[in-house]
């Protein structure tokens, strides 16, 4: 038996919906033959396949990272504009591809405008100097008689687009990288490019590249960037065959956040800032399978993950984190979107929804923007690592943090305490859990709505003949009043939305 107490007067602070962000690069079949396919009988006229469209349409994800990653790193952007047929093919080093440029700034912009998602670009720092990164600013911004506004007229695009979310450059600290920089060198020259970025367009708002929330690296970087950045981003990837290990892994998020607050708080305070920095969590998700293609060639498509259920309890989790620590977390890209580790995955005749696709939809769909403080007590979990369960090229440890709560849960309402929803993860592979559940503040005031993603088998995954084997399914809330008990199955992620008043 577990307890679960949840006040609606506790706000832990605002849930940006940023944190619904997603991420699509340059890499493998996530561009081109994923999103992008003009040959494909679901292309539109421009060459975007609908189908991929209105899938990602349902996760409603109102930012998308572009063109990088890695790839952003030998980027030349120039490449991608004017007439088709004269954008150069390119040795691409990042993903050891050959880079087609067919999609560029202008397809990606006015795609973004029509499906209604904000672009947040990411800047070439490894190969590319801050003339080309302010070139770009120009080009999408410039609403002046200058050179490269009056390049985007010349290639048919008027109005500016306005993009307000820059990124200086993507893990600039890795060794795999592209023109990869020590802390220092990276806060000198990311200063040259904020500098012209900033001179270019005042409104925009930089993302400085951070790497796990806890290095010297972040500490450098935030100190030396503080001033001139909003967003101080942080990648993190998990996962293990090891049950235990995969759905538990995420917390490593925690203790980055955790990390994250202290460093902002410190640096804020000391150097008197007047703007808030928040935490762009701008890569994420479970990726260990498919690690071929990162350091050298591979003639796999690279990183096309097949996501089994006790990913989507990861990915649940993962949420739940973002949630609690909505104070810190401003935006959250889940790395990535189409075929490369991603929740749609396409070929030629169609396309199905990986099972980490449904608890990134229920939380997108359901959460409010009011965090709530949650209380949980229940069977708890020790964690065991040894090196044949952490077997992931960057393994994150986190049995530290031993016991962990066996359900993961996370509580939103909305400003007028109408509505109500918790998230509840049961990461127990076997056993279900009953929770006496009990609202304070707020009574449920009438048919709520639940919807549950469980699977009897962790391991199970959806493909082209089963795209439905890890499905959610919804039913009416049978709860009423301030206190309900609920049985969480085995394995499962359950999602309520409540209708409530004063209690
Ligand atoms: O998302 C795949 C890759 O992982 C990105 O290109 C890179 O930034 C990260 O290491």
């Amino acid at each position: 038996m577990a307890r679960i107490r949840v006040d609606a007067d506790r706000a832990i602070g605002t849930v940006d919906r940023k944190i619904f962000s997603g991420f699509v690069e340059h890499l493998g079949r996530c561009i081109y033959g994923g999103l992008y396919d003009p040959g494909s009988p679901f292309a539109d006229e421009t060459g975007f396949r609908r189908d991929v469209a209105a899938a990602l349409k349902e996760l409603n994800p109102p930012v998308l990272r572009w063109p990088g990653g890695n790839f952003a790193s030998n980027y030349q952007w120039t490449d991608g504009i004017g007439p088709a047929e004269k954008r150069p093919k390119r040795l691409e080093l990042a993903w050891f591809l050959t880079e087609s440029n067919l999609v560029g700034t202008d397809e990606f912009l006015r795609w973004c405008e029509r499906e209604g998602y904000e672009p947040y670009l990411c800047v070439n720092m490894g190969s590319g100097t801050f003339s080309e990164a302010q070139a770009w600013v120009e080009y999408c911004n410039g609403t002046k008689d200058t050179y490269w506004a009056n390049k985007r007229r010349e290639n048919g695009r008027e109005e500016p687009y306005g993009v307000k979310l820059w990124a200086l450059g993507n893990e600039m600290y890795g060794d795999y990288q592209v023109g990869q920089l020590t802390a220092e060198e990276y806060v000198r020259r990311a200063r040259q490019f904020a500098n012209v970025m900033k001179r270019t367009d005042r409104s925009i708002r930089l993302v400085s590249c951070g790497q796990n929330g806890w290095s010297e690296w972040d500490r450098v970087v935030l100190e030396g960037l503080a001033d001139l950045v909003d967003y101080h981003s942080i990648h993190i990837y998990t996962g293990s065959s090891d049950y235990w290990v995969n759905v538990l892994a995420p917390h490593q998020a925690e203790r980055s956040l955790r990390a994250m607050r202290a460093l902002i708080d410190g640096v804020t305070y000391r150097k008197k800032l007047s703007h808030e920095i928040k935490v762009a969590y701008d890569e994420w998700n479970v990726w260990y399978r498919y690690t071929e293609g990162v350091y050298e060639p591979s003639d796999q498509p690279p990183l096309e993950e097949r996501y089994d259920h006790s990913d989507a309890l990861a990915v649940a989790t993962y949420l739940n984190i973002f949630v609690r620590h909505c104070r810190t977390v401003g935006m959250a890209n889940l790395a990535q979107m189409v075929n490369v580790i991603a929740p749609i995955f396409t070929r030629p005749d169609g396309m199905f929804l990986q099972t980490i696709y449904h608890p990134f939809r229920m939380l997108s769909e359901h959460t409010q923007s009011v965090a709530l403080d949650t209380f949980v007590d229940g069977p708890t979990h020790d964690l065991v690592e040894s090196p044949e369960n952490m077997h992931w090229l960057w393994p994150q440890p986190v049995a530290d943090m031993n016991p962990f709560q066996v359900l993961d849960v996370a509580a939103t309402r909305d400003p007028d305490k109408s509505t109500l929803t918790l998230s509840v993860v049961n990461r127990s592979p076997d056993e279900e859990i009953t929770a006496d559940v009990e609202l304070r503040d707020v009574v449920v005031a009438g048919a709520g709505q639940v919807t549950t993603l469980r699977h009897s088998d962790p391991r199970a995954t959806n493909d082209f003949d089963r795209p439905d084997d890890v499905t959610p399914v919804e039913s009416v809330a049978h709860v009423s009043g301030g206190s309900f008990r609920y049985a969480f199955p085995p394995c499962s992620i359950t999602v309520f939305r409540l209708p409530t008043e004063p209690a």
